[in-house]
């Protein structure tokens, strides 16, 4: 019987080294989940709906008034990736300077991974 490695690249510097494990990521998620709904269609909290978030456009969220440096962020950069999203929750001020997200990032690379694992589980709706 074949045994089935899921096996997730991270490129880029400062990358977790492991692919993380969805079921501590959503536990991670409780540092977003005040602003943050991964729920379809859940859009009243005051930040975007993050339910497949993972190669989504950035600031696609047709009724959410993204800051300046989110549109910004989506003209650089387009779509959330892994790399992308895991630079951003580490320290979201330095990926975009002057976001309205007002959160200080997750300092653990392992928490990060466990982090994007889970949103990685979440279907885009
Ligand atoms: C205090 C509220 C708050 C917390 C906590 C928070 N966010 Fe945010 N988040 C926001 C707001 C507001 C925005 C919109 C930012 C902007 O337009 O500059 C945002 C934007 C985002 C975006 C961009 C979405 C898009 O549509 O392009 C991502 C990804 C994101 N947050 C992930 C996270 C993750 C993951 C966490 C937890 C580790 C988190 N956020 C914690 C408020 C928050």
């Amino acid at each position: 019987m074949a045994v089935l490695v899921a096996c997730t690249v991270f490129p880029g510097a400062g990358s977790p080294a492991n692919a993380g494990d969805p079921a501590q990521g959503e536990r991670v998620f409780q540092y977003c989940y005040s602003c943050h709904s991964v729920m379809p269609g859940e859009t009243n909290l005051q930040g975007p709906n993050l339910a497949g978030i993972i190669g989504r456009p950035i600031a696609a969220q047709n009724d959410f008034a993204y800051s300046p440096a989110m549109r910004d962020l989506a003209a650089r950069e387009r779509v959330w990736s892994e790399s992308l999203l895991d630079r951003f929750t580490a320290q979201p001020e330095a990926v975009a300077p002057m976001t309205s997200m007002q959160f200080h990032g997750v300092d653990d690379p392992a928490e990060r991974a466990d982090l994007i694992a889970y949103l990685r589980a979440i279907p885009r709706p």
